[in-house]
């Protein structure tokens, strides 16, 4: 009953068109020089198919020798008998192997040629679609598909062989025989698959209650203080109670459904055998049919009986390969950025940093009702730096997302060194800047490896330098593995101040023009704001930079502070400058700072 959901039981099937010979087309062309194994794994397919129809009439043939008394051919049917087998598992073993060979060679391709097409999609592609959806996604439609390639395929071809095959050789051994059975045995295998599907179908209901329930019992335990705060003991026994009561009554419906289930098997499917059995007998009765062939018949209608309740799965099967091949291309299909991916990331063109925004109107792709930039102008000349402040929600960081041109503004246009960022190449660009976020995300590796991605091939003094000045220094040289300290998932977890200074590290390694920090400090405790700072303040110097802060105090010197709000620049000046504006926002809101610490 508790059967495991598989990850790609839940795919979409896909009907079989021309798109669909296309792309399987071009799912093989992804196999390149393994082709080969593919050709030569079907011939083994076409041999194992073959000796698989000659095990009945061999059989067959083995009692007839008693029938007609051949009694010396019985040792030499039995040799063939083993030569056969010997020569199907020889094949099948090849079989198997070569397809499991082509397959994961094309899939490796596959898989690489998608990670590296999707990780250069720009940003709207990965705002449209959930990043978890996609992981998972891609790896159910690329098991599909490697399901597919390995085993369904062939099992499809074999079965069909068998059908095709078996239904020949009945006819040779008796026509009248073979039209009788046709006429049932196809028909009960059919429904019987049907009949399958529906019982899953039901199945997989009570698993879904079952699973709700489980929520149900998550959810209490997760948030017991609050149950218990709001004494709903009582509300949440009745809530359990009433989805355990659903699982019984689907679970009794599904009973008999499974019970009437067994009654049709037992019946049709074994009463289809003895139709067959019982006219054969009265043909051999006759004399119109020998023992010996009478036994090849009920084997060969075996065959033909459970390819035909085979193959409407595998076909199912099948249709939703091609549905996972059409979503994995459609990712292939995305247009992507034009990078220059090197593997050095040499700045090539080296940008001053002066940065201008003028009259910057931006929508996101995703979500086009919201205007977020109205006509935004800021001026940054090389090496100033710019202040973004604004209440949450205003565009501050949407600023920052343009200046690398994870997007382009719907109006107007950035400059950078009095050039259109347009017409730079996005590495060069990307190359010349360097963002410290607030939460800073690194990943799984040594602190040695996190700091070098900011300059790949940077020596381990240029690390250890960059590190000191990102004031991190000092708490490395606390780990007894120093730089070789694995950090992320499976490494030690830093505090968000030391993650900061890795952050900083990088971007002294990375050496930009332009210098983003977004809220970099915002959320760090005042103890490890002071070392960030001080950092920051190093890293800042003859750079271009644009701080976006939430404690004002942290800005006051800047050469200029913008203040945005709706997606307007409303203020802007020097801090000075600003506090002198009477009913100013900033002075606002610099008053209300300063009063609440
Ligand atoms: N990727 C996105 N897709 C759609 N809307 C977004 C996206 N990022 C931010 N926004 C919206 O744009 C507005 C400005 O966001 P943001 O620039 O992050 O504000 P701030 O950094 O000033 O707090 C908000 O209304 C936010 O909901
Ligand atoms: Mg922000």
């Amino acid at each position: 009953m508790a059967r495991k959901v598989k990850e790609t039981d839940d795919l979409p099937k896909a009907k079989l068109n021309k798109t669909s010979i296309k792309n399987t087309k071009r799912l093989f062309s992804y196999i390149g020089e393994h082709k080969w194994k593919l050709y030569l794994g079907m011939f083994f397919l076409l041999l194992t198919g073959g000796t698989a129809l000659l095990f009945p009439m061999m059989l067959g043939g083995l009692v007839k020798t008693i029938e007609q008394k051949h009694f010396d051919a019985i040792n030499k049917i039995g040799l063939y008998l083993l030569l056969v087998l010997t020569a199907q598992s020889f094949f099948s073993y090849f079989r198997v192997y070569l397809f499991v060979n082509y397959t994961e060679n094309t899939l490796a391709k596959l898989r690489q040629a998608v990670y590296s097409h999707m990780i250069t999609l720009p940003m709207t592609f990965f705002a449209q679609k959930r990043v978890g959806d996609l992981n998972s996604r891609m790896s159910a439609d690329i098991a599909q598909i490697q399901d597919t390639l390995t085993t369904t395929i062939a099992e499809f071809l074999r079965q069909f062989i068998l059908i095709i095959g078996g239904i020949i050789l009945l006819l040779v051994i008796s026509p009248k025989l073979t039209l009788m059975m046709l006429a049932i045995v196809p028909v009960v295998a059919v429904a019987a698959v049907i009949f399958g599907r529906f019982i899953r179908k039901t199945s997989r209901a009570v698993q879904e209650k079952i699973a709700e329930s489980g929520t149900v019992i998550e959810e209490t335990l997760q948030g017991i203080t609050n149950v218990k705060a709001f004494a709903n003991e009582f509300f949440e026994n009745r809530r359990y109670k009433k989805s355990t009561e659903e699982i019984v009554n689907i679970a009794i419906q599904g009973g008999k459904y499974r019970g009437g289930f067994a009654s049709f098997i037992i019946f049709c499917l074994f009463g289809a055998i003895v139709a067959v059995i019982w006219y054969g007998v009265v043909l051999a009765s006759h004399d119109q049919l020998l023992i010996g062939d009478l036994i090849s018949f009920i084997l060969y209608s075996a065959f033909v009986g459970a390819s035909f309740g085979g193959i409407a799965e595998l076909y199912a099967q099948i249709q939703k390969a091609v549905g996972a091949v059409e979503r994995v291309f459609e990712i292939l299909d995305d247009v992507p950025e034009v990078l220059e991916i090197n593997e050095h990331r040499k700045v090539v063109n080296r940008i001053a940093g002066n940065v201008e925004f003028r009259d910057v109107v931006f929508t996101y792709p995703s979500r086009l009702e919201v205007e977020v930039l109205k006509g935004v102008t800021i001026k940054a000349e090389k090496g100033e730096t710019i202040a973004v402040v604004g209440p949450s929600g205003s565009g501050k960081s949407t600023l920052v997302a343009l200046l690398l041109r994870f997007y382009d503004p719907q109006g107007g246009k950035i400059l950078i060194d009095g050039k259109d960022a347009k017409e730079y190449s996005l590495t060069d660009l990307r190359n010349n800047m360097a963002i410290v976020p607030q939460d800073v995300l690194l990943f799984g590796g040594s602190i040695k490896e996190n700091i070098a991605y900011g300059k790949p091939d940077a020596t381990i003094e240029e690390i250890a330098e960059a590190a000191r000045k990102a004031n991190a220094l000092d708490f490395i040289d606390g780990f007894p593995e120093k730089f070789e300290t694995l950090v992320g998932e499976r490494g030690i977890k830093l505090s968000g101040g030391q993650r900061q200074r890795i952050a900083i590290a990088r971007a002294v390694l990375k050496d930009p023009s332009i210098l983003i920090l977004d809220e970099a400090t915002s959320s760090l405790d005042s103890e490890s704001e002071r070392v960030v700072q001080e950092a920051l303040d190093k890293l800042m110097v003859g750079r271009t930079s644009f701080v976006i802060a939430h404690r004002l105090s942290t800005i006051r010197k800047a050469d200029k502070i913008i203040v945005i709000d709706k997606g307007l620049v409303r203020e802007s000046g020097t801090h000075e400058e600003l506090m002198q504006q009477e009913s100013g926002l900033y002075r606002s809101l610099s008053r209300m700072q300063t009063e609440l610490a």
